[in-house]
Order: C-alpha cells, then structure tokens, then sequence
C-alpha cells in the first residue's frame, strides 16, 4: 500500500513543463483529494496479470490455435455452436439477449468477456478460479454446445491445421481417441489452455476517461479536454457521492468480488444461492488450480483457493463486472435484468424494485441514492466515456 501510494504521487507530479504542470494542479485542485486518488488508480489498464497454471497461457502459437477453435463449431452437438456464437466479436463478445441461448436455454445472461483474463473469478458465481477452467463449463454443458471430449479431439484430428498445431504445441494427441481416460483429460485440458491464451488477448484498448486521466497527470490540454463538463461530473459522483467505487474500483471497474445488489428476483420467494454455491463448485472442481492438470500448484500459484471458505454470507452473491465498455454490452445484471443503463441508474437511484436483502446480516453498502435527472445523465455520459475503440482485426474470426 505504501509503495502504490508513493508511486501515485510521484506520477501526479510527473508533468513535464510549467505551463502542463499548472494545468494538471489546475484539475486536480477541482477535485476532492479522495476523488482524485480513486480516478488515478483506476487508469491505465495494468498488464495482465501471469496465469501459471497454465504453461501456453503467453504462447502465441497456442493464442493462435485458440483463436481457431473460439470460432470452430463443429465438436457442439448440433455441428452449429461455437464459443463465438454467444461472444460474438461483433457485439462486444456477448451476444445481446437476456438469458443465453445454446443448444437450449439457460437462465443466465451471458456476459461479455473483455477483460476476462483480468478475473480472479470466472463465471457469474465464481465457480473456476481460471480462464480454462472455465472453457469446460460451457464446451461440455448440455444446454450450451454439448461437445464431448472424445468429439473435441477428433475434430482437432480430422482438420490437418489443427492438427498440425495441436501436435507441435502438445505432442501427439491421443490414440485411440475414443477411450476415456487420462490422455483423453490431458488433450481436452490442452484445447482448454490453448482457447484460454486467446482470450487472453481480448483487452480493452485505451478510453476517453483515460486520456483525461494521463491529462490529470501530465497537464496535457488536449488529454485534459477528453471528458467533457457532463462526464466529469458523471466521473466525480461515480468516485464520489454516488459510492459505485466501493464495487467498482481500480483499473477494471471491479473489485473482482461478489455482492448482492437486490435485483429483482425471478420470482419473489426464489433466493439464487450464487456465489455460495460457487465456492462448493470452485473448491471440487477437478480443473481448478491446484487439481492434477494444473501446472503450478503451488500456494503462491493458488492463493486465492487457499482463502475461500463457503459462508452463509455468500448467499445471493453475484461477481461485481468490470465497467470497460459497458456502453456496449446491454442488456446488463447476471439475468439480463435492465435493457439499459438509464434502468441499472435507476435501480442503484431508488431501489424501488428491490428485493429483500439476501440474508440477515446482507451488505449495508447499498442506500438509495436519490439522483436527480441531470445526475443520472452525467454517469450514464461518464459509463459511456469508458469505452474504447474495437480492433477486431487481433481477434476477429480466423
Ligand atoms: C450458449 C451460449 C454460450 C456459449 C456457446 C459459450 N458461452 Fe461463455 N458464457 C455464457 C454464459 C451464459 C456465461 C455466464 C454463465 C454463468 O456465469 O453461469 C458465460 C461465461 C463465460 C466466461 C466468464 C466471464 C466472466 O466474466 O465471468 C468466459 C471467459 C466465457 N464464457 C468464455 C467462453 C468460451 C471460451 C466458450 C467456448 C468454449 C464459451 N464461453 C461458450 C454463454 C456462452
Ligand atoms: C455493493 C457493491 C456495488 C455498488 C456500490 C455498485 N455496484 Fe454496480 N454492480 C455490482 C454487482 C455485484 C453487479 C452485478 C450484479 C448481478 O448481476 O447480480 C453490478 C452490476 C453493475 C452494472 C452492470 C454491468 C454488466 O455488465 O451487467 C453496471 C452498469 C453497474 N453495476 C454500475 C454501477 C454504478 C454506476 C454504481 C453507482 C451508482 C454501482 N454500480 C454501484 C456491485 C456494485
């Protein structure tokens, strides 16, 4: 903590000139001290972080044979579904419904997957603790592709490009494919981690609310005028009065936690058990980070299993999202509750349409926030003002 803090420092004086240097005092002096400090440490987006369970995770040879199979449909059951066809390139990796739609339909929304690779969980209740652990949910769930690993492989077999780089990445792929067992796991785990190095690739790229922050640094005018007078005001209820920063903090909007935010229920005397039961999940997952197909797993590798302790409290828990490109991800909340974000302002403004909170002892850091009509405008201005311009070309389809 104190080193962060020594280094905010350091960069808030970095400008270079006299005149940038007054203009960058100039916009911090408009802000509260606390205000300032929170918008400084929510940009620039970091590197990522390692991913040491899994050894192709910065391969670009195993990002590339990722890519091909994000886009393959044909190991799904009806030859028609792939991981694209719910995050969809085109509309901001999700796919614009409510609730997904695969070979069935599920009662969950799909999110968008910008910035996955920054989770510490993944899934709506934190159920796998990495991006390939996570690949298996939906390759092998029935209503999703129901893809079988047997299927999987022989795709892989059948196709020689894939084949060939499957091979020079892994060695050979296992022979009969059709028996169960361990190589079969071994292969399946391999286009797991390969499809996790691809993904690793869909990051944001630089927003408005970032140049004004590096403005608010370096005092450069042109960085400075990056947010207009209605987004500032949006960016300083956001990190001020109107406390989304209590959830949605740092560089990723998120605090990569859960909480229950009293959305409507699906039905009135239906509690969803959410990250209480993704905790059970997380823990026997035989994929997670300390299971026998991770590459480390070692403590430091795992910290984060090390930690977790299923509590009454994590009932009705949901993962907080990162905020990066929300303008574009609608509809919004774990079951596609709100269609826009004037209706996510409004439930956070009122919270008429509350349900009860989740358990007794359920956060109190939720009040309504009684925002005027203008308020509300600047946030959704300053929501709008974090997103970047796409560059599909990285990671569109093959
Ligand atoms: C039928 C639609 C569908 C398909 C196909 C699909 N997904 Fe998803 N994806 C979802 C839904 C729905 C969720 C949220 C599920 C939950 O949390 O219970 C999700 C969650 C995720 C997440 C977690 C994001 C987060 O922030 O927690 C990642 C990563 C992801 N999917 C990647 C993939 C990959 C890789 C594939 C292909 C192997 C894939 N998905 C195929 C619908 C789909
Ligand atoms: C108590 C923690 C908390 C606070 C405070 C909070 N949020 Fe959230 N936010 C969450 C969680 C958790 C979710 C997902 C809830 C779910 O789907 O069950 C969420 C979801 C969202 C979403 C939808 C994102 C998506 O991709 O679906 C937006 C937008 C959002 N919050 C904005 C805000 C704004 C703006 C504020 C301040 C007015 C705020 N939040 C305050 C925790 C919080």
């Amino acid at each position: 903590m104190r080193i962060a803090g020594l280094l905010l420092g350091a960069t808030a004086l970095l400008a270079c000139n006299d005149g940038a240097r007054e203009r960058a005092a100039a916009a911090q002096a408009t802000l509260e001290p606390e205000v300032l400090a929170r918008m400084l440490r929510a940009s620039p987006l970091p590197p990522l972080p390692p991913s040491p369970t899994n050894p192709v995770a910065d391969d670009p040879r195993a990002a590339d044979l990722g890519r091909r199979l994000f886009y393959d449909p044909r190991a799904s059951a009806n030859g028609e579904l792939s991981c694209a066809s719910c995050h969809d390139p085109e509309l901001d990796w999700t796919d614009g419904r409510d609730l997904a739609q695969g070979l069935g339909q599920l009662e969950i929304h799909t999110p968008s997957i910008w910035n996955a690779a920054y989770n510490r969980w993944q899934f709506w209740d934190g159920r796998a603790d990495s991006l390939w652990a996570q690949a298996a949910g939906p390759l092998e769930h029935p209503l999703e592709m129901g893809a079988t690993r047997a299927g999987l492989v022989a795709v892989i077999a059948d196709d020689p490009d894939l084949n060939r780089s499957y091979t020079e990445l892994f060695g050979p792929l296992p022979a009969p494919i059709s028996t169960a067992g361990p190589q079969l796991d071994r292969a399946f785990v391999n286009v797991l981690q390969a499809l996790a190095s691809f993904e690793r690739r869909i990051i944001t790229t630089e927003t408005a609310f970032d140049r004004f922050v590096r403005g608010l640094r370096l005092g450069d005018a042109e960085d400075l005028a990056a947010l207009n007078a209605a987004e500032r005001a949006g960016a300083r209820l956001f990190f001020g009065s109107a406390r989304c920063h209590l959830c949605h903090h740092g560089p990723l909007f998120t605090d990569f936690e859960f909480h229950d935010i009293r959305l409507p229920r699906p039905s009135a005397s239906e509690l969803e058990p959410g990250r209480h039961r993704g905790i059970e999940l997380v823990l026997a997952d035989p994929l997670n980070g300390s299971g026998e197909f991770s590459a480390d797993r070692g403590p430091t590798a795992n910290v984060n299993l090390l930690y977790l302790k299923q509590t009454e409290h994590r009932r009705g828990e949901f993962k907080t999202p990162g905020l990066r490109n929300v303008a574009s991800t609608a509809p919004y909340m774990h079951r596609g509750q709100f269609q826009s974000l004037g209706e996510v302002l409004d439930h956070y403004s009122t919270l008429s349409d509350a349900a009860p909170p989740s358990h007794e002892d359920a956060e109190r850091l939720l009040e309504p926030l009684n925002l005027s009509e203008v308020e509300k405008e600047q946030i959704e201005a300053f929501l709008k003002s974090l997103s970047g311009s796409p560059s599909l070309h990285t990671f569109g389809p093959p």
